[in-house]
Order: C-alpha cells, then sequence, then structure tokens
C-alpha cells in the first residue's frame, strides 16, 4: 500500500459503523447521483474505474447501473477491501479490489473508459496530482466525475442549532491539518481542468427534510464514531426533535471529459 488515507483516518474500533454510516450517506443522495451519472454515460461504460470505494455499498449499485461494465475498485485501505469482499461476495463477477492510492494506481495507460470518485477528493491533499493520474488511465473522450461536498455550502439547519456551525468549522480545520479540504466542492472544475479534462457537466444535489422527512439526513449526517461524536449526533437528534428545523443539504457533480 503506498500513500496514505490522507485526511480518512478511521480506527479498528469504528469501522464497521463507519461502512453503515457510507451506506446511510449513499442511500441519502444515491438515486439523484444515479441518474446524472446514466445521463453522462455510465451505463455504456465497458471499464469502470471506482477510486476511493471504500467498503463496496457504491460498488453494488454501479454493478446495476453499469451492466456491462468491469469494475476496478480501487482502494488505499485494506480493512475497506476486505469488507467490499464480504458484501460482494454474491454479486457478478464483474468486479476487482485494488488495493492501492489513486497517487499511483499502477493500471495501464489508457486502460478505462469512465472514473467515479465519490467523497475522496476533500480527503486529498494534492487533488491535482490524483486527477491526473486518473487521466492517464482514461481512454480520450471518458467521463470522469468527481462527487463531493464543499461546508460553506453543504448543510443547512433552519433554525440553527446552537454551537453546530461552529463544529463544523472545527472538523474544517482538522480535516485540512490532515491534508484535506472539506471545501473542495467549489474547486472541482479548476481541478479537472489543471489536470487535462474538459468540464462538460458541473451540478448539485439537493434535498430538503419537508421532502423527505429527517430520518435519511439523521443516519447519513451521523459523524464518525467515537464518544464525542456520538454524543453529538445525539445532540442534533435531540434538536430535530424539538425544533424541527428544515434541513437543506447539498453535493457537487462536477463531470470532466479526458482530452
Ligand atoms: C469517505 S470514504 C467514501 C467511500 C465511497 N466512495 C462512498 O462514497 O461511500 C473515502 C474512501 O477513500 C479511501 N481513500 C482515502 N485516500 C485514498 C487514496 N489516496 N487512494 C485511494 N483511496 C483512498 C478511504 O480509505 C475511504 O474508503
Amino acid at each position: 500500500m503506498q500513500d496514505s488515507a490522507g485526511s480518512y483516518q478511521i480506527s479498528d474500533s469504528s469501522l464497521a459503523q463507519e461502512a453503515q454510516r457510507l451506506q446511510a450517506q449513499m442511500a441519502l443522495t444515491w438515486a439523484a447521483e444515479a441518474e446524472r451519472l446514466c445521463s453522462w454515460g455510465i451505463s455504456e461504460s465497458r471499464a469502470l474505474l471506482e477510486l476511493g470505494s471504500g467498503p463496496g455499498c457504491v460498488t453494488r449499485e454501479l454493478l446495476a447501473i453499469a451492466p456491462q461494465a468491469h469494475i476496478t475498485a480501487l482502494e488505499i485501505d485494506p480493512r475497506m477491501c476486505a469488507m467490499a469482499h464480504d458484501l460482494l461476495a454474491d454479486m457478478p463477477p464483474r468486479w476487482q479490489s485494488v488495493n492501492t492510492s489513486i497517487m499511483a494506481t499502477s493500471l495501464p495507460d489508457e486502460s478505462h473508459d469512465f472514473a467515479l470518485a465519490r467523497y475522496l477528493f476533500q480527503h486529498l491533499s494534492k487533488p491535482v496530482e490524483a486527477a491526473r493520474e486518473v487521466a492517464r488511465v482514461l481512454k480520450p473522450g471518458s467521463p470522469f466525475v468527481i462527487i463531493d461536498i464543499d461546508e460553506a455550502w453543504s448543510i443547512l439547519l433552519d433554525p440553527p442549532m446552537p454551537g453546530e456551525r461552529e463544529q463544523r468549522l472545527v472538523d474544517a480545520v482538522q480535516q485540512a491539518l490532515q491534508g484535506g479540504n472539506r471545501y473542495v466542492g467549489r474547486k472541482l472544475p479548476r481541478i479537472m481542468q489543471s489536470a487535462g479534462f474538459r468540464v462538460a457537466h458541473f451540478e448539485t444535489v439537493i434535498l430538503h427534510s419537508d421532502m423527505i422527512g429527517y430520518e435519511p439526513f439523521l443516519a447519513a449526517l451521523a459523524p464518525l464514531s467515537g464518544t464525542a461524536n456520538d454524543a453529538r449526533a445525539e445532540a442534533l437528534r435531540a434538536f430535530l426533535r424539538e425544533q424541527q428545523p428544515l434541513v437543506m443539504l447539498q453535493l457537487f457533480m462536477a463531470c470532466g471529459i479526458r482530452s
């Protein structure tokens, strides 16, 4: 395993809980994401590269929306690779796990025809170099989709929860100190262009509690596990129950075409 997982650090004891959080986070927005991925050509892919594939829940959905594709699920953390093997044991064998870093994939030049990186770029200290490596392994004309957040324009609570905004700033600073960037959303077009992609689409997915209720947010917004974070999740639950604020959540999807 080369490189490190940047600002994405999960202890052994919180791994299972993190996999559940990722599953809930995906369930919240996947239908809207999949619609865009399909309109940007993922269903026609035959050699699909998923970067930072985590415990396999997204890979499972990709097998469904890209029915002709062989999927390379690239992931730096061997524990995540092992979870993906368990989760996908019964799925068609159209996928392989590659345990390495996006920074130096060792995959052949121009070997893939679609690439997706979901919630990975916020953890990378050298996002342009990472995107260049993706460009190297894509055939000319292939789409590369990055899905990620921008903390300044991500979650809105009205009325605000006391202390929540400050806590989110602390989270962002902590992630930055580890080399990540929770404000990466605004930079996605520039990252793509700097790495040799033409930006074909830059869109947001937006959800509102008046339309889907609170439950999906509660599952997905629960922070990484650990005593302090569990307390935060419980405080958020109590706030939603008592204040019934409106909750809006937004994430960013950029689609670049490899020149
Ligand atoms: C927040 S999780 C997202 C997982 C999955 N893409 C999803 O959307 O649920 C980020 C994943 O990227 C992986 N990761 C972090 N740095 C990486 C790197 N340099 N190369 C490959 N994977 C990396 C982490 O181990 C983790 O599994």
